[in-house]
């Protein structure tokens, strides 16, 4: 008899795997689409210099990378006075950080380079460095991106064009950005939860098979394969516990 009950547990865990990782629908279409995620930040809000320093990075996993276009928008809180002046919530250093960063993105469009220099930027600016204007120099040889191609940019004129077009960018939101960061999902925002934007980025892949993050997360987040985790506690229960002895 016992014998028995542990090959019904043996098919049981097959049948809960395989539901929890191939009967959703539309994995069994198979498209590459990307994912566009995109993150609206500032760059002396404390809370998005973490989200970049310490959840932002996931994003850079092998295989997860190839399956998402992530743009970074440096510019949320701040607004526009009379006569284009950018006003900042974190002063004047955060408005020319988020110059700074817009020129990088510019130059470098390559996500792979320009996150480096926004990452670095991030961990010196939490780390509490003094001067945070101008800590951004040491990012650049760091990250062995010119400091003078970013400061001609800067100088130029050309930040504040990328500024103001993330300006409106940003402005034209909707629904409008509340918390920070403003992290966007295939033009749905995911507010609070931006932390989990991982599984937001999974549920809304297309494609086929799925990055390893995404499989990682069945037991974690997945609603339905909670509901299928308690399927089938509820046959190991009939299992183990029936009267008649199966
Ligand atoms: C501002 O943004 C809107 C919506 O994204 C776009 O249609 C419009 O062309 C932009 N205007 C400028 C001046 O860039």
């Amino acid at each position: 008899m016992a014998s028995h009950k542990f090959f019904f547990l043996i098919v049981l865990t097959a049948l809960l795997l395989i539901c929890t990782n191939a009967l959703s629908p539309k994995e069994l279409q198979c498209s590459s689409q990307k994912v566009h995620l995109t993150i609206y930040y500032d760059t002396l809000s404390p809370s998005c210099e973490e989200f970049i320093v310490f959840e932002l990075p996931k994003a850079f996993e092998l295989d997860f990378m190839p399956i998402i276009n992530l743009r970074l928008v440096p510019y949320e809180n701040a607004y526009i006075q009379e006569h284009d002046t950018i006003i900042c919530q974190n002063g004047p250093a955060e408005c020319y950080l988020n110059s700074i960063e817009a020129c990088v993105i510019n130059i470098w469009p390559d996500v792979n380079k320009h996150f480096n220099f926004i990452h670095y930027v991030a961990t010196q600016n939490l780390g509490g460095i003094q001067s945070k204007a101008n800590a951004w120099k040491s990012c650049s040889k760091i990250t062995r991106l010119s400091d003078k191609r970013v400061l001609d940019c800067y100088k130029s004129g050309s930040a504040k064009k990328l500024q103001l077009r993330y300006a409106n960018e940003t402005k034209h939101l909707d629904p409008p950005h509340t918390n920070m960061p403003w992290v966007v999902v295939n033009k749905r925002p995911i507010y609070y939860d931006y932390k989990n934007f991982v599984s937001y980025v999974c549920e809304a892949y297309q494609g086929h098979p799925k990055p390893s993050a995404c499989t990682s997360l069945i037991f974690s987040s997945a609603k339905k394969s909670n509901s299928w985790f308690y399927i089938y506690l509820f046959l190991l229960h009939l299992l183990f516990c029936s009267p008649l002895g199966f």
